[in-house]
């Protein structure tokens, strides 16, 4: 069995509060790309679940979120002696804020109940997704969508914006600690957090107006907003080259970092103008040494193909 596991960015990124968990209250807006993982199952009769990587940075044992997923999808089903290998393949550069170990966990979550034969509804399984990591829920949902609460609160936003591409920067040297960049806002700005569920609301319901698409025609895409990139950006040189790049590239409608980066985007209105600016800014971008990458929007997240 063969999966796709795409990555992620953020067309919005608002930390609203801190939970009583200890985890940040979101506002987010996350859409699906065609930069993707895959995942390759073969069954094995031994019971155990074995990872490999064509990338040989990556860890592939228990703490990886594939072997986390599989690990428990077992146990829920019973902890019957279900064994697989999976191989995975690589395409999603690693601690960029583009949700790719996620992707991984909610591919694993889909294609193994279908592998298994368990037969768990996509709820159950978004559910068992978001207790190990907040981005598993809308990986295996995908398209675009809002997040809310510790970001595993979906919704979805009609999504009429499928022509939309972006040029993707990447410097393959740097990487950003998650916890460290929330760690980071909450030092900065902790102090004038929302504390209210009435407030949390109320931004809620600003950004599902700000987002809606009908609107968005008239006025024009949303300027994005990332409250991390307020901490990282400025202790992130890589950060602010791809920015700066980025916002110099012809055609380009808005630029942001994603996630907690240090991945960067433009948003072009569709992929030829996407791939003309990237090929006309490449000598631009291998100088500052960062990788790029041209893709679409996609309205759907994990997927079985074979
Ligand atoms: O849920 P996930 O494992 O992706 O979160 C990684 C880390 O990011 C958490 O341990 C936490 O430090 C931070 N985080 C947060 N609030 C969120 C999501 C993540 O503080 N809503």
């Amino acid at each position: 069995m063969r999966v796709i596991a795409p990555a992620k960015i953020n067309l919005h990124l608002e930390v609203l509060g801190l939970r009583q968990d200890g985890f940040h209250e979101l506002a987010m807006v996350m859409q699906s790309i065609d930069l993707a993982d895959s995942l390759e199952l073969t069954s094995r009769e031994d019971g155990l679940i074995s990872l490999d990587c064509d990338d040989p940075t990556l860890s592939t044992d228990g703490d990886n979120l594939i072997c986390r997923a599989a690990s428990l999808l077992r146990n829920r089903s019973g902890g019957r002696e279900l064994g697989v290998s999976i191989y995975l393949k690589k395409q999603i550069p690693i601690g960029a804020g583009l949700a790719g170990g996620s992707s991984d966990g909610a591919a694993a979550l889909v294609a193994l109940n279908s592998f298994w034969g368990l037969g768990f509804a996509l709820q159950e399984l978004e559910e068992m997704g978001s207790e190990i990591g907040s981005d598993l829920p809308f990986c295996i949902k995908g398209g675009t969508q809002f997040c809310f609460g510790r970001g595993e609160k979906l919704e979805p936003l009609p999504s009429n914006n499928n022509s939309l591409a972006i040029v993707l920067v990447k410097d393959p040297f740097v990487s950003v600690s998650t916890p460290w960049a929330y760690g980071q806002h909450k030092k900065k700005f902790g102090e004038s957090y929302f504390q209210t569920e009435a407030s949390f609301e109320k931004r809620r319901e600003l950004l599902r107006d700000e987002f809606n698409w009908s609107a968005i025609s008239d006025k024009g895409f949303p300027v994005i907003r990332n409250d991390l990139q307020r901490v990282v950006e400025p202790c992130t040189e890589a950060v602010k080259k791809s920015l700066e790049i980025l916002a110099s590239m012809p055609n380009s409608i808005v630029s942001a970092m994603s996630g907690s980066g240090p991945s960067c985007f433009a948003i072009f209105p569709d992929f030829n103008s996407a791939e003309k600016a990237l090929n006309q800014s490449q000598n631009h971008l291998t100088s500052a040494g960062l990788k790029a990458w041209c893709c679409s929007f996609k309205p759907e997240g994990v997927k079985i193909i074979s």
